[in-house]
Order: structure tokens, then sequence, then C-alpha cells
């Protein structure tokens, strides 16, 4: 994407609060009582994360993965790269990744096998939103938050070119008018 663009706010802080509450719900219901290691994916899934521990009502040991997919655009470059490596122990344990969105689903399956290589009791996936016509991999979302139409996403942790994350919303980002045009020849 080039020139300019403009953010349109697509969900509120209370969408996200509704569906994050949701999401926290179900897995509660499902880890009581078990030993849950949650896995946040750099650095895109911290402010979800956060949100989401804070909304569980069972006790868990967080931990993060840095993976990187998408260099500084907005087109994945489909070569996933480990960022950084989780501390915690994986072998026998639950474990819960957090992404803050699926796209082609590349990155998850990088992790997934990951994951999978160091013997976990097992894995499941939250992800607050999922691009279901950009998946390239079969990735099962055991926790989906919101199905997005194929547009590029920034803030709540979502970046373009490392900006916007800060920002408490989710907003696409559109191409602005191009200004001008009629005088282009002066
Ligand atoms: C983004 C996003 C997911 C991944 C999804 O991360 O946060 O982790 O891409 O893309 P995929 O399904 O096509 O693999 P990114 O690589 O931009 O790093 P970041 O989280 O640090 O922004
Ligand atoms: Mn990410
Ligand atoms: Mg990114």
């Amino acid at each position: 994407m080039t020139g300019r663009f403009d953010l349109r706010l697509l969900y509120s802080r209370e969408d996200i609060a509704a569906v994050v509450r949701a999401l926290a719900k179900r897995i509660a219901a499902d880890y009581a009582g078990k030993d849950l290691l949650v896995v946040g994916v750099l650095k895109g899934a911290v402010i979800f994360l956060a949100d989401l521990i804070r909304e569980l009502t069972i006790p868990v040991e967080i931990d993060f993965i840095g993976l990187s997919s998408y260099g500084d655009g907005v087109t994945s470059c489909g070569e996933v790269e480990v960022t950084a490596f989780p501390a915690a122990p994986i072998e026998g344990r639950h474990v819960l990744v957090v992404e803050d969105i699926v796209d082609t689903g590349l990155c998850l399956d990088a992790l997934l096998k990951f994951l999978a290589a160091r013997s976990p009791a097992s894995v499941r996936v939250c992800a607050l939103m999922v691009k279901p016509a950009r998946h390239r991999v079969g990735v099962e979302i055991a926790y989906a938050g919101f199905a997005i139409p194929d547009k590029f996403v920034v803030g709540y942790g979502l970046d373009f070119a490392q900006r916007y994350r800060h920002l408490p919303q989710i907003y696409t980002l559109e191409e602005a008018p191009v200004e001008g045009q009629l005088a282009s020849n002066d």
C-alpha cells in the first residue's frame, strides 16, 4: 500500500470488550482445574492478551513468543522468523496460543509446529480476529473473536510499519482519495 490513507473505525472499545469477555468465559470454563500456559505472539497479541487474562477467572501462567512474517508492509511475505523464544517449559502443559489476528495462517502454522515438537499436553488457539478469505493453510482456531473482511486492520496491538498499536480501538486502513488530480499538469 502506498500513498496516503485514512483510518476508519471497525470495532469500538465496547465491541472489543464484549468479545474478549465472551472468549474469556469459554476459556475459563474449558480449562478450569487445569495447568494453563497462555502464550502470546509478539508483538501484536500483547494488548489482547493483557485484556483477555484479566477477564479469566482461573489462574494462568503467561509467556510470549516472537514471530514475524510481515516486515513493515501490509502483505505477508510468507516467511516466518522466530525472534524471541518462550522461557516457560512446554512439555506436558496445556498451551493456549493467543494471537491478535490470523491472516494467511502461516505464522500460526509455524508456531503450532514449534510447540508440537515440545510435547505439550494440548494446544489450542485463541485469536481476536480471523480473516477467512486469506487463510492459506488449515489451522483450527478453537476460540475466534471477529471474522473480518479482507482489509488491513490496525490498533489494539496491530500495527502498520510499527505504528498504531497503541490505539484502543480497531480501524481499517483505507486508501485516501488522491487530491489535486485535475491540476496535475500545471
Ligand atoms: C501479524 C499478526 C499475526 C500474523 C498473522 O504479525 O500479528 O501474528 O501477522 O499473519 P499470518 O496469518 O499471515 O501469518 P506480524 O508478523 O505483523 O508481527 P507483529 O505481531 O509484531 O506486528
Ligand atoms: Mn503478530
Ligand atoms: Mg505486524
